[in-house]
């Protein structure tokens, strides 16, 4: 059996002639000032490149992946333009080995830098004014952040091996050299070569059944920036939803995911409803093994998931809503920089809650925004109320991009947006977003350009009611501001409820749990008082099972609970979530919580010894800090 997937032989790399789709225009980068004079100016901080002045079209990427040797090798052909007649192009790479560069096919003398803490190497190519193609060839190395390879034993099949990709932020050019800055749009196609018998899916458009030769071919002919760049290669198989939406996962977890996603088709129509058609053709999802570090992620017209959010009762569909509504946020309107990052992550979650709201009732939505509210107010109390991280603008100059990644940009985010829609009326502010994606489909841009657009648009300019809402205090400002929305409590009053006459002694059995969603169930753990005795866990365990739950973000709550209380009999239960999910969300509270006691730490250090390899390389660099002292 192990011979379908006998180590890939490396292929020669045949240079494709790309199509020349798509057009890229980069606006003229000048110093980022708080408010710009020019609102389409920016500078992105961390892109190597110089393709803001020369013009990328397009990449046809010839790679084939070692599956073996945990190594892709090949080369990628960059179509461009060089209108303004530079010297060089500039290429992002991170931990990548250059083998060659040739430039309209003749091989020339690059440099490669020294790299750059979180940035990488730079790539120096000599170009001519009217030059058309530079090739690299390179391989991967050790280090590739955007690269999680898994042993069959680390997938749900445990037979064959798995390969995907990562590439927000800046991790595309730990597998492409590439300009990659969220600002650079380009088109590509690729030619993936791997194991026969397995099968490669990209942010393209994709074969959806195996062939023999383990060649696959892929075209994107709609430009995007290179951390919507994905690939993914194992033993996948697809199941149809609708005539433009799809499952796919690893074969033994298709029928469960089939089943979870039986709504997505819905799902895509209500979006569209909302604010304006779906413009990528087909939208499916890809369920990818437990060690998965993230929740979602909207790889155009492939989104890739997390099996954790399949929880047998379709309880957590509200993140394919969100990598869904990325199709809008994200990648049509695209964040200028990781600055502005909360344009990509705040619109996103508030989309994917309207989303909800249309398909699940306002009740439901006004759950999601609630734990929102919580997960916001916890942030800011975490990284304290004055900290800058805590204004919609952020300034990650010289640090990593995922310093920004936490619940500002995201719940804050979304809540600026909910407390506009208040003041301005949900139809105007409706009309108001269809409106700004159409105008910026395709387009790059920054905090400033949209509230520019905002003021005139929504706001005809009225300066009275700007001051009135607070504006920069929202985007310039700390903390949480005093105009913050907060969603209507119906049901989670009713959760409170019962909590108070548990903790007052009713017998857990009799609490009216009978229909309690995720959310409700999370709700409920998460108001427990910090004196709750093991005793008391014990009674909600023996009358709900929540320490064998199936459901993977009530499960990530009761285990942190039952840290802070010492409630031992969930430890067993714990041991083996955190053995196989690579989900960074669920795993770094609870290695956090454990190191906050002595015996918690000796715990951690025993479980991440036997476990991290099971995990994601981004994580393991947070975890090894965090639970081992490693600074790196
Ligand atoms: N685009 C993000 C994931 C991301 C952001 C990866 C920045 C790397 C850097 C994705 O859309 C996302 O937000 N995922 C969330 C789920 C969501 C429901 C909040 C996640 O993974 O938890
Ligand atoms: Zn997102």
């Amino acid at each position: 059996m192990l011979s379908r997937v006998m180590m890939v032989r490396l292929m020669g790399v045949a240079l494709v002639l790309p199509l020349l789709t798509g057009c890229f225009r980069k606006q003229k980068p000048e110093a980022t000032t708080l408010k710009p004079v020019d609102p389409r100016a920016w500078v992105d901080e961390h892109t190597l490149s110089n393709a803001d002045s020369v013009l990328v079209r397009h990449l046809h990427l010839d790679i084939a992946v070692d599956m073996a040797h945990h190594q892709i090798l090949g080369s990628a052909l960059w179509t461009i333009n060089n209108t303004h007649k530079q010297k060089e192009l500039i290429l992002d790479t991170y931990d990548l080995t250059i083998d060659s560069v040739q430039v309209d096919g003749h091989k020339v003398n690059y440099v490669l830098d020294s790299p750059i803490k979180y940035l990488g190497s730079a790539l120096h190519i000599p170009i001519s004014d009217n030059v058309q193609f530079v090739g690299v060839f390179y391989k991967t190395g050790t280090h590739a952040r955007a690269l999680q390879w898994l042993e069959p034993q680390q997938t749900h099949d445990k037979k064959y091996p798995f390969l995907f990709t990562q590439s927000e932020s800046i991790y595309a050019r730990s597998w492409i050299p590439c300009p990659d800055g969220p600002g650079i749009r380009f088109t590509y196609t690729a030619r993936v070569q791997v194991p026969p018998g397995l099968m490669a899916l990209m942010s393209a458009d994709n074969d959806d059944v195996l062939n023999d030769t383990g060649i696959y071919r892929f075209n994107m002919n709609i430009p995007i920036p290179a951390y919507l760049m994905a690939l993914a290669v194992g033993d996948i198989v697809f199941k149809g939803v609708d005539d433009r939406t799809g499952v796919y996962a690893e074969r033994g977890m298709i029928d469960k995911a089939r089943w979870e996603f039986e709504n997505i088709g819905r799902m895509v129509g209500s979006a569209e409803q909302l604010y304006g058609p779906y413009r990528w053709g087909r939208y499916d999802v890809l369920v990818l093994p437990p060690g998965f570090p993230i929740g979602g992620m909207e790889n155009p017209k492939l989104t890739f998931l997390t099996p954790t959010v399949i929880a047998g009762d379709r309880s957590l569909v509200s993140l394919v809503a969100h990598e869904l509504a990325h199709s809008w946020s994200g990648n049509l309107v695209t964040n200028a920089t990781w600055n502005d990052f909360w344009l990509n992550e705040g619109f996103t979650n508030y989309f994917e809650r309207r989303i909800m709201e249309q398909m699940m009732g306002e009740n439901y939505a006004d759950m999601l925004w609630e734990l929102g509210y919580q997960d916001l107010q916890n942030e800011v109390a975490a990284i304290g109320a004055d900290n800058r991280d805590t204004w919609l603008k952020l300034s990650l100059k010289g640090r990593d991009p995922d310093d920004g990644l936490n619940s500002i940009p995201y719940e804050k985010g979304c809540h600026f947006l909910k407390m506009i829609e208040r003041a301005s009326g949900r139809d105007r502010f409706d009309k108001f977003l269809v409106k700004y994606f159409e105008h910026f489909a395709f387009k790059t841009i920054t905090t400033e350009t949209f509230l520019n657009y905002m003021d005139t648009v929504l706001l005809k300019n009225d300066t009275v009611l700007r001051k009135k809402l607070n504006i920069d205090e929202w985007v310039y400002g700390p903390g949480i501001p005093q105009n913050c929305p907060r969603a209507g409590q119906e049901l989670f009053s009713k959760v409170d409820a019962e909590r108070v006459k548990f903790l007052e002694g009713m017998p857990a059995e009799q609490l009216a749990f009978v229909r309690w969603s995720a959310h409700e169930w999370l709700h409920f753990l998460r108001g427990m008082p910090a004196n709750l005795k093991p005793e008391q866990m014990r009674l909600l365990d023996n009358a709900f099972n929540l320490s064998n739950t199936g459901n993977s973000e009530v499960a990530d709550e009761w285990y942190l609970l039952a840290l802070k209380v010492g409630y031992t009999p969930a430890y067993g239960p714990m041991e083996r979530f955190l053995s196989t999910v690579g989900r960074r969300k669920f795993l770094e509270p609870l290695y956090q919580q454990m190191m906050k006691t002595p015996d918690g730490a000796k715990m951690a250090r025993l479980l991440y010894a036997k476990y991290r390899a099971n995990y994601h390389p981004l994580a393991q660099e947070s975890l090894d800090r965090m639970v081992m002292n490693i600074v790196q």
